[in-house]
């Protein structure tokens, strides 16, 4: 089978499409043949070696971490799933490399696709969503009515987060360039801002949550914006950010860096509300696979709206 893999860390040119041995599944796991992948900065930190020090991966680097595809084999004691389901998820070791055109999952890790979504929409969903419900609703439990600011709403994770915000009853303000304010708008942002004219530390307001998805904010830089009891969270696992993480856990920070983990639980709130037509994905583009590099330059601008997703085989 066809795989992208990294044999050194470098620019997108280390990037090469080689033959792999499909793998083996055990009793607990499902065989998938993976239909679409997404692209996510991870992949892009990934290939330059940036995670090196805190995630123990040796090469060849296998990138890609969500999906969309078909259940190729079931392992024993891999129920529910049957040969033939339509399934999307995202795999919880980041060498796993859905930019493959089969991979071993487990159970927990998928769940079955969205009806409404063909497969490049299903595969744009799973990290970048589960992100935004993860951060939202797992460790800030947002109630209706709450005050919520996302700072990068129209990227990957801040398009879904602006939805799960307004699915969750909260009044949302979206930060963003002035170019995709409508967009931020349509997905349900009752406010917006361009943060080249108003950045974060020049806003006024108050919030219940300060949802940093871009990254570039800190507690203290946003501190007019929340009271005690509101929650910073970022994306971002710097120093500052895990050590408030620590402080949270014991319930003596209202700062968090969420880090997202595959749950079929999640996936299965989230296929509930793309087929009721409450949450949708914005896909920017689709690349076949052999365009990978082009799609690592684009992730690198920093300038995608919504996903980017790459068609397998
Ligand atoms: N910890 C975790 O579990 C986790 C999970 C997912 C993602 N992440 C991280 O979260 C970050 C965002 O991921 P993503 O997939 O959403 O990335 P992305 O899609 O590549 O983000 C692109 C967006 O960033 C916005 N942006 C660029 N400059 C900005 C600025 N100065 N202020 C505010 N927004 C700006 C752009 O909006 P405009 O064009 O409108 O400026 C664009 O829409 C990445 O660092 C990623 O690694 C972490």
């Amino acid at each position: 089978m066809k795989q992208v893999q990294v044999h050194r860390y470098g620019g997108p040119e280390v990037m090469q499409i080689l033959d792999a041995e499909t793998p083996g599944i055990g009793d607990w796991e499902l065989l998938v043949q993976v239909k679409y992948a997404s692209a996510n900065p991870k992949d892009i930190f990934l290939r330059k070696g940036k995670m090196k020090s805190y995630l123990s991966i040796s090469f060849p680097v296998k990138l890609g971490q969500d999906f969309s595809g078909v259940v190729a084999a079931v392992g024993k004691k891999a129920g529910p799933f049957r040969p033939g389901d339509r399934v999307f998820g995202m795999v919880n070791q980041s060498n796993n490399g859905t930019l493959s055109e089969y991979i071993a999952v487990t159970p927990n890790e998928i769940w079955y696709a969205p009806e409404n979504l063909n497969f490049a929409e299903a595969a744009a969903v799973p990290l970048a969503a589960q992100t935004a419900l993860q951060a939202l609703q797992t460790i800030a439990k947002i109630k209706p009515g709450q005050r919520v600011c996302i700072n990068g709403a129209s990227g990957g994770v801040g398009t879904f987060a602006v939805q799960v915000a307004r699915i969750s009853g909260a009044h949302v303000t979206a930060i963003s360039s002035e170019k995709n304010h409508a967009l931020c708008r349509e997905l349900g942002a009752d406010e917006v801002v361009d943060y080249k004219t108003t950045p974060p530390e020049k806003m006024q307001g108050s919030f219940d949550v300060f949802f940093d998805v871009f990254g570039n904010q800190s507690r203290p830089k946003v501190r007019h914006l929340l009271r005690k009891d509101s929650w910073y969270i970022s994306t971002v696992p710097n120093f500052r950010n895990i050590r408030d993480t620590v402080l949270a856990l014991m319930k003596m920070s209202k700062s968090r860096l969420v880090v997202v983990e595959s749950d079929s639980e999640d996936l299965k709130i989230l296929k509930k509300w793309i087929e009721a037509g409450d949450l949708k994905p914005v896909l920017e583009a689709e690349f076949p696979m052999h365009r990978i590099a082009e799609v690592h330059q684009r992730i690198e601008t920093k300038r995608t709206v919504g996903k980017i997703v790459v068609q397998i085989g």
